[in-house]
C-alpha cells in the first residue's frame, strides 16, 4: 500500500472535528480531482492512462459500490442516463456479488470506493472482471486492492478522510462521474465539443460556488436545533435531487441517529405520507426545473400535514412561511450542478444535528470507516 499524503493533512488543524474540516476541504479536493483531467477545456484521462478505446462501444454501465460511494453512483446514473441516453444500473456490491450479473463484453462496470478495500466491492469487481475488460475503479486510496485489480483506475484526490461519515470523498466521486459522463459522451458522439466545453467550464466553477455556502454554517447550526429531538426525518426530491437525498438521509442517520429516509417526492403518497405528522422534519430539494412544480406540490402536501419543511431551491421568490419553514437559497447554477451545493448543506445539517445532540460526529457508534469483513 502506498500512502500518498503527509501527516499534517491528517490533523484537525483547529477544527473541532475531522468531519467539519473535511467538509471545508471540499472545494480544494474537487479542484485537485478535476484539474489534472481537463485539457483545452475538455476531459482528458491521459494521466490516468485510460485510452479512448476504453469508452468506445460501451453499451451500458453498471456501477457497483457500498454506502456513500453507491449514492455517488446514483448521481452518476441519473446524470449519464439523461445526458447520454445510455442505460446505467447501480448495484449494491453485497447483492451484486451473489447474483448472476447481466454484463456483456461491451458493458462497463464502474466500482466506486473511497478506501479501495471494501470487501464486497472488491469481490464484486472480481466477478465483473470475469465478464468484461471494461472495469474502472473510482478510488481514493492509491495502491489499494480495488485499484490494483480493476483494469483502469481514476484516483480521486480527496486526501485522507478520517471522519467515518464520508463527505469530501463523496463530492469528488460525484465530480469524477461528471468528467466521465462528458468523456464518454464525446467518444460515443452523444455530445459535441461545444456542449462538452460548456459542461466542463461549469464543473470548474463548482469549487467557487460551494465555498461560500460552507461559510454559512451558523445558519445551518441554528435550524438543526429544531431537528435534534425528532425521531424521524425525510429527505425528498425528484431526479438528481432524489439521488442526492439518499446521501443526505444516510449522513443524518449515521451521525445523529435520527431515523432518516429519502423518498422520490412523487412516491410519498404511496405510503410514507402516513408518517408525516406535526413537526416531522422534511428536507426538500427543488433544484431541477423540469420537475420543479411537481416537487413544490409534494411539499405543499407534507406542509399541510404539519411537517417542518426545510426547502433548498434556487427560486428567489420563495420566502420562509410561503411553503416552507426555512428556505435555503441555492446558488444560481445550471440544474445538473445544483447538487454540489445542496450536498454541502446536507452534510452541515447532519454535522450540527450530531453535535447538537452531544455526539461525536467523527466516530458514530457501530460504524467503521472501511469494512473489510463480510
Ligand atoms: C463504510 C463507511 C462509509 C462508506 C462505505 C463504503 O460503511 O462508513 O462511509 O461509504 O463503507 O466504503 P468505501 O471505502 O468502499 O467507499
Amino acid at each position: 500500500l502506498e500512502v500518498n499524503w503527509d501527516v499534517t493533512a491528517a490533523q484537525k488543524e483547529g477544527y473541532p472535528h475531522y468531519m467539519l474540516k473535511e467538509i471545508h476541504e471540499q472545494p480544494a479536493a474537487i479542484t485537485r480531482t478535476i484539474a489534472p483531467r481537463i485539457k483545452n477545456g475538455l476531459p482528458d484521462f491521459t494521466e490516468d492512462a485510460i485510452p479512448d478505446s476504453f469508452f468506445e462501444n460501451c453499451s451500458d454501465i453498471t456501477v457497483v459500490a457500498c454506502g456513500t460511494a453507491m449514492y455517488a453512483g446514483m448521481v452518476g446514473r441519473t446524470l449519464i442516463q439523461s445526458m447520454l441516453k445510455i442505460p446505467v444500473t447501480v448495484a449494491i456490491a453485497s447483492e451484486f456479488r451473489y447474483e448472476e450479473p447481466v454484463i456483456g463484453e461491451n458493458s462497463m462496470v464502474i466500482v466506486v470506493s473511497q478506501s479501495g478495500e471494501t470487501i464486497d466491492t472488491l469481490e464484486a469487481l472480481r466477478l465483473a472482471n470475469k465478464y468484461t475488460k471494461k472495469t474502472l475503479a473510482i478510488v481514493n486510496v492509491k495502491g489499494s486492492s480495488i485499484a490494483r485489480e480493476s483494469n483502469y483506475v481514476l484516483y480521486t484526490h480527496a486526501g485522507p478522510e478520517i471522519a467515518v461519515a464520508s463527505t469530501k470523498a463523496y463530492t469528488v466521486q460525484v465530480a469524477s462521474f461528471y468528467l466521465l459522463a462528458c468523456k464518454l459522451g464525446l467518444v460515443l458522439h452523444k455530445i459535441d465539443e461545444t456542449y462538452a466545453k460548456d459542461f466542463i467550464a461549469t464543473l470548474q466553477k463548482v469549487p467557487d460556488t460551494i465555498a461560500p455556502l460552507i461559510e454559512q454554517a451558523d445558519t445551518i447550526e441554528q435550524l438543526t436545533k429544531r431537528m435534534i429531538n425528532a425521531q424521524n426525518a425525510f429527505f425528498i426530491g425528484r431526479g438528481l435531487d432524489y439521488t442526492l437525498s439518499m446521501e443526505g438521509a444516510l449522513k443524518l442517520k449515521e451521525i445523529s441517529y435520527i431515523h432518516a429516509e429519502a423518498y422520490a417526492a412523487g412516491e410519498l403518497k404511496h405510503g410514507t405520507i402516513a408518517l408525516i405528522s406535526e413537526g416531522v422534519p422534511v428536507i426538500a430539494v427543488a433544484s431541477q426545473q423540469h420537475v420543479y412544480s411537481k416537487v413544490i406540490s409534494n411539499i405543499r402536501e407534507v406542509k399541510a400535514r404539519g411537517a417542518y419543511v426545510i426547502l433548498l431551491s434556487k427560486d428567489q421568490s420563495i420566502t420562509d412561511n410561503s411553503i416552507c419553514d426555512v428556505h435555503l437559497q441555492l446558488p444560481d447554477t445550471p440544474d445538473a450542478f445544483a447538487i454540489f451545493s445542496a450536498v454541502v448543506i446536507f452534510q452541515l445539517i447532519a454535522y450540527y444535528a450530531s453535535v447538537g445532540k452531544g455526539l461525536n460526529p467523527d466516530q458514530p457508534r457501530n460504524l467503521a470507516k472501511s469494512v473489510t469483513v463480510e
